[in-house]
Formats: C-alpha cells, structure tokens, sequence
C-alpha cells in the first residue's frame, strides 16, 4: 500500500518535472506533423522547425497560438485547425513573414560591410514583444488626445508596470521630455508641468527635464519657480547656452 502511494507520487512527480522541463514536447505532439496551407514557409518544413518559428511568433508578439489561428485558448491544440485562414491575424502575419524575408534577401544582403555575425530582421525587430509595435510616446499622445494628461498618466504607470526592463518601450528620460515638449508647443501648461513632474519623480536628475519645467513656468508667469528650475537644469548640465540665455533674461526681469 505504501510503496503503491509511493510509486504513484513519484510517477506525479516525473510528470510534473516532465511538463515543467519539457514543457513544450506534449505540444509538439499536438500539432499535425503535415501541413496543407502553408504559402510562404517551405512545404516540407520539419514540425520541429515550424514550430520553433511558430513559438518565435508568439513570443515576438506577445500573443498565443489562438491569436492567429482558428482554436479556443481551453482546447487542446490538436483541436484547432491550423490551415485555415479564416484570422485576418494569420492572413497579416503571412504579408509580415513575406516582408521580413524580402528585407534580409534584397535590402540588408546588399549592405556593404555588415558586421559580423550578420543581423537579420525578424519580427521582434519591430514587435519587441507587443502585437502592435508602437513607441511609448505614440501611445502617451493618442491616450492624451483621447483623455487628456490622466488618461496619458494611467496609460504610462500601466505599460510601465508591464513592460518596464524588458526592452519592449523605451521609458527612459526621453520619452516624457518629448511629450511635455509636445504638450508646451500645444501651451497646455498645466499637462506640461504634469508630465514633468512625473518625468522627474522617477528621474530626479534628467537636467532637460528641469530645462522645460522652467519655460513652462515662465510661460505660466512663474519666474520664482522658472529660475529655481533652470538653475536646477544648470546644475545638472553646466554651460547649456540656452538654458543660460533664458535664464539671464529672466533675472534681468524680462521674459
Ligand atoms: C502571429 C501569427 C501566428 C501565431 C501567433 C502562430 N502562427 Fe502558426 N502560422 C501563422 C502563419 C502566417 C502560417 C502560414 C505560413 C505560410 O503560409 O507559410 C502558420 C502556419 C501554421 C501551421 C501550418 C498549418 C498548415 O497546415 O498549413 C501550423 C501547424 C501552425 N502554424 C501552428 C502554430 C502553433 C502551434 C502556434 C503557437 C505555438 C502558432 N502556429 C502561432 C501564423 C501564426
Ligand atoms: C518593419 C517592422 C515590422 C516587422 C519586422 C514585423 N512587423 Fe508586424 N506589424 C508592424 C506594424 C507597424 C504593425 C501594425 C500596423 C497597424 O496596426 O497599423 C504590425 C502588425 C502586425 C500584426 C497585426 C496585429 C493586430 O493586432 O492586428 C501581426 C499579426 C503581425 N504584425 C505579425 C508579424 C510577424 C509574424 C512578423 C515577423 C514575421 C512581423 N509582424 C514583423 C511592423 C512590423
């Protein structure tokens, strides 16, 4: 009795092992090892090698087999009917693969002195992870077209909390310095000085940042808090001529 509870545990565990390291290889089995539709990838291609560019898709995407083929996320994959292309998604997908491959056959072969190893696009180029590959500024300008600086805010803490250190956008300095730049063109003053102050809560030390919190000041008539800024910026970046310009003018009371 003891030794049946003993064998059956260790026959859970190797399956558990089994599927936590060989994660992948009940898929595989799932998945025809002949396929009818396929139009770009080689006819004869191996199971293994489509799925290592099927998993690279998904992963390049951030999405899952059921993004791009006709089958429910519950089902098991040998469920799904993987040749048809009724999503508009596998349909996309197909003109990508065919872009991709015209790009590292015909554009980047060409290129004199490629450096060693040679690069070559693929999907993550662009996608880094995300099913449309935007930039973070791209996405912060349409959420505040939309909703204003606190849609812009919620949307940044939101992609921040998902995507930050992976590589996906860029949530560095920059990005909010470009789109206070953005806001202070379109004088929305107050989205500016928001942006900013976000910008430099996590950045405390980004001396552009305290540069435009200062025009934005000065443009808000606030020639207190527009000094303390731009000395601040200056602290930060000694010598930036226009920062200095604007600040001489400040303190000799114009503006
Ligand atoms: C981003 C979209 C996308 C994702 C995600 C994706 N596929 Fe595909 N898949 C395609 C495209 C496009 C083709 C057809 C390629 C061609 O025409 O050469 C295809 C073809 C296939 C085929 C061949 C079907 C046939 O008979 O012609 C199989 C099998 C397959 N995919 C399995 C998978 C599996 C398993 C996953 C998840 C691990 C997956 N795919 C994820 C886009 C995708
Ligand atoms: C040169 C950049 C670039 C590369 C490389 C690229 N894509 Fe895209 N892809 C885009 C852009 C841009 C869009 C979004 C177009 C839009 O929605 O306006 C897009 C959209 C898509 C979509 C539609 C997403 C949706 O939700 O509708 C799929 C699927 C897709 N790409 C798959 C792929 C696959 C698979 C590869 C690799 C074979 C790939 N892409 C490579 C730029 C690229």
């Amino acid at each position: 009795m003891t030794r049946r509870i003993a064998a059956r545990d260790g026959l859970f565990m190797v399956v558990t092992v089994m599927m936590m390291a060989g994660f992948t290889a009940p898929i595989t089995a799932q998945v025809p090892e002949e396929y009818t539709n396929l139009k770009v990838l080689p006819e004869d291609i191996s199971r293994r090698q489509l799925l290592t560019i099927m998993r690279g898709f998904t992963r390049a995407l951030g999405v899952r087999c059921s993004t791009c083929h006709v089958g429910e996320e519950s089902q098991d994959l040998s469920e799904y009917d993987f040749a048809s292309d009724d999503e508009a998604t596998k349909r996309t997908a197909r003109e990508m693969l065919e872009m991709v491959q015209s790009i590292n056959e015909n554009v980047i072969s060409s290129l004199v002195d490629r450096g060693t190893p040679e690069i070559e696009v693929g999907c993550v180029t662009c996608h880094a992870g995300r099913r449309r590959p935007t930039t973070l500024l791209q996405e912060l300008t349409w959420a505040a077209a939309d909703g204003g600086w606190e849609a812009a805010e919620a949307l940044y803490h939101e992609l921040r909390e998902r995507y930050y250190g992976l590589g996906t956008l860029n949530f560095g300095p920059r990005t909010l310095e470009d789109f206070a730049t953005g806001l202070l063109r379109a004088d929305d003053l107050p989205g500016t000085l928001a942006a900013l102050e976000l910008n430099l809560g996590l950045y405390p030390e980004a001396a552009n940042s305290w540069a435009l919190k200062g025009q934005a000041h000065m443009r808000s008539d606030q020639p207190e808090e527009a000094i303390a800024a731009l000395e601040r910026s200056l602290e930060l970046l000694p010598g930036n001529p226009r920062v200095l310009q604007v600040l001489e003018r400040l303190k000799a009371g114009g503006d």
